[in-house]
């Protein structure tokens, strides 16, 4: 079989955050918008400001399983919108996209010279339905980058080490932005990567299981505690309960659990301001500890609210 991808149209670098930062710095400038999910992984936001571009948030709505409104989506594109921001399964939400939504979000796009960036780190851990990437829609493979990595399907993190696809010219751009900023990806890091790639993917599985298996304990607890309601994540190992039943901010509720029940979370907020009224937990801890964690956030409960 003819391969999909020419080696011209991979750029290696260590980690997935490189390709949003290189994305975003070769795409994005002063006058320009771009749109990205809110919540969302925080550094869409930060480098769009870095740049000077103007950062337009298309709200993730709980109502929704934290999918976007396609026409909402659709009112924010305008003559300057320079580059389009997409992430699922996602962070912080564990929300994920399905085809028609991506389909739709395509159609919103037309064929408007608009690029966009396919954060698709979490594509391996996915609980319901498959993957589905705006890449593959025709018309896109041009427009796209896509956004891959080590650090969530083979729990590499700390080897730094991912990879953006994307039309050659663009490539040879990010190949420039890599070599002046890194030099390169560490060469026996890479070695390992293509282990990871070629080896048995049967631990990829095992793992997907054991987070799902955490994710349903994890949520039905978090359903128990007075003030909490929590979606069933699809995709990703987070779950991000509603709190607005405990009337405490985010950040505040944040901070009391981690300094007076122990248990570390993130507010809602260090995702964006539609963050507001929700925590972030990780489910890539054990079970043991997030039995621990409920039964604590029980009791400062029992104690607070
Ligand atoms: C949505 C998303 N994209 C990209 C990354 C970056 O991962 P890496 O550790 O490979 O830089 C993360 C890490 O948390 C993420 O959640």
């Amino acid at each position: 079989m003819d391969a999909l991808w020419s080696l011209d149209e991979v750029v290696v670098v260590p980690g997935g955050k490189p390709i949003i930062f290189f994305s975003i710095l070769a795409l994005a400038d002063v006058g320009d918008e771009v749109i990205y999910p809110n919540p969302g992984f925080p550094i869409y936001e930060s480098m769009i400001n870095y740049v000077g571009a103007r950062a337009v948030p298309i709200q993730l709505r709980e109502e929704r399983d934290f999918g976007l409104d396609v026409n909402e989506f659709a009112s924010l594109i305008n003559d300057r919108t320079r580059l389009i921001i997409l992430n699922s399964p996602q962070n912080p939400t564990g929300g994920v996209l399905n085809k028609k939504e991506i389909h739709d979000i395509a159609d919103a796009i037309g064929d408007r010279n608009i690029m966009v960036l396919s954060d698709e780190i979490y594509s391996r851990l996915i609980f319901e339905g498959e993957h589905f990437s705006i890449m593959s829609i025709p018309g896109f493979k041009e427009r796209t980058i896509l956004l891959d990595g080590f650090s969530k399907t083979y729990a590499m993190t700390g080897w730094r080490m991912g990879y953006g696809v994307m039309r050659a010219d663009l490539a040879a751009h990010m190949t420039r932005l890599m070599t002046n900023s890194n030099s390169c990806t560490a060469s026996f890091t890479q070695i390992a990567g293509v282990e990871a790639l070629r080896g048995d993917q049967s631990s990829v599985d095992r793992m997907r299981d054991e987070f799902m298996r955490r994710r349903d304990a994890f949520v039905l607890g978090l359903n128990s505690l007075k003030g909490f309601s929590c979606r069933m994540p699809k995709g990703a190992f987070y779950a991000f309960p509603n709190t607005t039943g405990t009337e405490w901010p985010s950040k505040k509720l944040a901070d009391a659990l981690l300094e007076d029940a122990g248990v570390a979370c993130l507010s809602g907020t260090a995702f964006g301001d539609f963050g507001e009224g929700y925590l972030r937990f990780s489910v890539a801890n054990s079970l043991e500890n997030l039995t621990k964690a409920l039964e604590r956030m029980g009791q400062w409960g029992a104690k607070n609210l």
